[in-house]
């Protein structure tokens, strides 16, 4: 973690004048209604016990099982590299916002909310249930709560043969390639260190929750570990990269292998506008028609109607080339010195007042000095005057 990454250049101008990532956020969400926090009740027979455990897992992904619902907020619009980040308690209405996944959680293992996770809930019994061929990946997993959830859904309907691939950086974004890319001029995540979370975390939560079986870890940037699963076949693919280069690089690599009747799932494709453009373009640039559903306010996605145009391409194969990819140094990594404590927003505050205290007693300190050095100045003058005996 780079040390200048969650200081602000100014306390005050971050708490009080720029607005807060959530107020952005608000100015897109409706936090009027919202999907209740609720789980089904069980019962004794398989699918009510299915249906509960799967409810109660996504409200556990979202933090949303417990006393408190601890959410992290950017000071400033979010996209100013090291803007200062801080954790406060969502209180009242504002729980709309993890309900609806509109902010950073604290604790949780997933920030999208619970109308994208039961969407794709749904997505994977679907494929499962008409057999549509392939695995699942996603492609921008952060604490891998998404990825965890189809993991979690497969093996409640016994589809053990199926594979989830979870393919991050494991070290948040890498740094924008404005030459490559330069619709991604204004959004440089690159320097946010709550989106870097290492793979042997991300390994824990899955393990956590049983979910470890089955799942194929890719770490690295995408556009040097993706190209390795080109051709794969795959039922879901789900792109959560933010980015106009992370959404484009996945759909370069993954949309050719998706099965028909797959489903391409797309995260922030209404609030970012740099991963909307790159889905536009690419949906331009290879006559995608399927219509593009809304699953909430954030998320879309569209089934794929067309046949994948080659043959799907052996797995096995695929991971041996993406294991010889894996962790190479990348010089678009962001060099980061591990994970500091985010301050409530409470202490942010305090460290806000303390600093305009310490100002106000300074500029007094100088202004006393000052008096006194032009007090002193009066007096050697009047002292000089009286002795060569000049009056006034
Ligand atoms: C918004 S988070 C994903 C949220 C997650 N899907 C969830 O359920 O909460 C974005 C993630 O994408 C990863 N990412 C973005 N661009 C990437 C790239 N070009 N290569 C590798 N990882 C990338 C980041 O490391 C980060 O973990």
């Amino acid at each position: 973690m780079s040390s200048e990454s969650n200081t602000p250049t100014s306390v005050d101008e971050a708490v009080t004048e720029r607005p807060s990532e959530e107020e952005l956020r608000a100015a897109h969400v409706d936090l009027g209604a919202t999907r209740e926090v609720r789980a089904p009740s069980p019962a004794t027979d398989a699918e009510s016990l299915r249906a509960a455990y799967l409810g109660l897992l996504k409200l556990s992904l979202c933090d949303l099982a417990g006393a408190r619902t601890l959410s992290v907020s950017r000071a400033g619009d979010g996209r100013t590299p090291g803007s200062q980040v801080f954790s406060r308690e969502l209180v009242g209405d504002e729980l709309a916002l993890r309900i609806k996944g509109a902010d950073w959680p604290f604790s949780g293992l997933s920030m999208i909310g619970l109308a994208r996770l039961d969407d794709l809930q749904s997505c994977v019994e679907s494929v499962v249930a008409e057999g549509v061929e392939g695995d699942l990946i996603e492609a921008g997993a952060w604490r891998g709560g998404a990825s965890i959830l189809m993991r979690a859904t497969l093996d409640s309907l016994g589809a053990d043969q199926r594979t989830v691939w979870v393919a991050d950086s494991f070290r948040g974004l890498p740094a924008p390639d404005a030459d490559a890319f330069p619709e991604d001029r204004e959004l440089d995540l690159s320097r946010v260190d709550f989106l870097a979370v290492p793979l042997e975390e991300v390994k824990e939560y899955f393990a956590r929750f049983g979910c470890a079986p089955g799942v194929e870890f890719v770490p690295g940037f995408f556009d040097e570990t993706l190209p390795a699963l080109r051709d794969l076949r795959w039922s879901v693919v789900r792109l959560d990269g933010d980015t106009y280069e992370s959404t484009w690089l996945a759909l370069e690599s993954l949309y050719p292998g998706l099965s028909s009747g797959g489903y391409l799932i797309i995260d922030d494709y209404q609030l970012i506008e740099e991963c909307r453009g790159a889905v536009d373009a690419f949906r331009r640039e290879h006559g995608i028609t399927e219509p593009i559903e809304e699953i909430d306010w954030n998320g879309v996605r569209w089934r794929r109607a067309s046949e994948p145009p080659r043959p799907a391409r052996d797995a096995a194969d695929a991971r041996q080339v993406s294991r010889r990819l894996r962790d190479r140094h990348s010089e678009r990594a962001v060099e980061r010195s591990g994970q500091k404590p985010i301050p409530t927003q409470r202490e942010l505050e305090v460290e806000y007042e303390l600093s305009r205290l310490r100002r106000r007693h300074v500029s007094g300190a100088v202004r006393e000095r000052l008096r006194r050095s032009r007090l002193g100045r009066w007096a050697a003058w009047l002292r000089h005057r009286a002795g060569r005996g000049g009056g006034g």
